[in-house]
């Protein structure tokens, strides 16, 4: 059978464009051809635009009337926006993580360590519930580009779940590091948030979607967080925090801590961690307690490959794992980081849900259950850890 040949067109030009374009070229059950990129910082674009010889738009419009697939890869304050503008001229489009939030009121003054939260949590309901108004009147669908659904430890997962029946009674699970690169994270006006929307919608999004999948192979109906307890700190900005330079203190007015303990409409829970405290590399994982089986994920760092070597040096030009602070000494090497994060198989999936209408397992219901649950969190943790009711969407 022929192949179908799809355009991709992408929205941004940063650290997410480059491992989307890479993920793009591992895409094998379609034709993928990337038209071009639209950046609002031109030479950005154009250093991300020339060396791939793809063409660099002047204008988001344009690049979208172009391409038949559109990936949202630019900071979280501005997803809605081109979302909603492809969804208009009925595209598919991938938008990566936090699907929506809230950002401020745009005055000076704002501050995200102290706006009302219920504030943040109507608004990024709202924001939510138009992007979904929109999926159902355009020809164009969703695809929430959460690589951990994709990654090949939870898909297993999901293949364990569905074939033993299984009820998951306790997860719990962990997004950290020693901190982000990229220049709007740690402002609330451009990451809707810190720790907790920024790694914390990982793990959350991957149990929130094994409980989807757990009551889909159930009854097809899935199981959904109902309630959540939250709390937030700001540890590197606390006046005693000594700083040795190893951990990132760049968070304006967001947190760099975040706990969630999460209850699911049928009572069970789930307790996730996200941090920008953590050194010695990325950690992501997440273990998922059932009554017929208890697996461990590992993301990030996982046992694929370790290797020792007594001086830095002889790995210089070698790249080991994600944010590790020194080569010396044992390494768990990635072989192939984007395999094990998912990124080529949710690339793979999403071309080809838009080339042959296959069902996305990272829909915009995932995205909606996420983004509510977490700004009903950033209540909570308002609250010191009350529990607080999450919205239906
Ligand atoms: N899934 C993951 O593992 C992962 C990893 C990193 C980042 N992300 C997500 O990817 C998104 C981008 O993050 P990043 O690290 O690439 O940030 P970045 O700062 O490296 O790049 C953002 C890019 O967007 C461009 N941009 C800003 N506003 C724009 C607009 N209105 N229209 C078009 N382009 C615009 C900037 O010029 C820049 O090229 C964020 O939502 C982030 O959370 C996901």
């Amino acid at each position: 059978m022929e192949k179908k040949v799809l355009r991709a067109g992408i929205a941004g030009s940063g650290f997410a464009a480059k491992f989307h374009f890479d993920a793009i070229h591992r895409v094998y059950s379609v034709k993928v051809d990337v038209v071009g990129a639209y950046s609002t910082s031109r030479q950005n674009l154009l250093s991300f635009t020339e060396p791939l010889n793809i063409q660099a738009f002047n204008d988001l419009n344009d690049l979208i009337e172009n391409v038949d697939v559109i990936h949202v890869c630019t900071p979280p304050v501005t997803h809605e926006h081109i979302v909603l503008a492809a969804l208009k001229k009925n595209k598919d489009v991938i938008v990566e993580k936090p699907f929506t939030g809230y950002f401020g009121d745009g005055s000076e003054a704002f501050n995200g360590d102290t706006f009302l939260k219920e504030k943040g949590l109507e608004y990024s309901i709202k924001s939510v519930s138009r992007m979904l108004e929109a999926e159902k009147v355009s020809e164009g669908r969703i695809m929430y580009a959460e690589n951990w659904v994709y990654a090949p430890a939870i898909q297993k997962e999901r293949e364990l779940l569905q074939k033993t029946g299984a009820q998951i009674v306790w997860m719990h699970g962990e997004e950290s590091h020693s901190g982000s690169h990229s220049l709007t994270y740690g402002q609330w006006k451009f990451s809707g948030g810190g720790s907790m929307i920024g790694k914390g919608c990982h793990p959350l999004s991957a149990a929130i979607y094994l409980k989807h999948v757990e009551g889909r192979a159930r009854n097809g109906n899935p199981i959904r967080p109902k309630t959540i307890s939250a709390r937030t700190h700001t540890i590197t900005r606390l006046p005693n925090f000594k700083d040795e330079g190893y951990l990132r203190t760049t968070y304006k007015d967001t947190e760099d801590f975040a706990q969630l303990h999460v209850v699911f409409e049928d009572g069970t829970i789930a307790d996730l961690f996200a941090s920008e405290l953590v050194l010695g590399g990325v950690h992501n994982w997440i273990e998922v307690n059932t009554t017929n089986h208890r697996a461990i994920c590992n993301i990030n760092p996982n046992t694929a490959m370790q290797a020792y070597t007594p001086i830095q040096k002889h790995f210089e030009d070698i790249y080991v794992v994600e944010k590790t602070e020194t080569k010396q000494g044992w390494s768990s090497i990635s072989p192939d980081e984007g395999w094990f994060a998912g990124y080529q198989h949710e690339m793979e999936a999403f071309y080809k849900s838009a080339a042959y209408g296959d069902d996305i397992e990272s829909n915009s219901s995932l995205a909606a259950d996420v983004i509510a649950t977490i700004y009903a969190g950033y209540v909570s943790a308002e609250r010191k850890g009350a529990e607080v009711l999450i919205a239906t969407l």
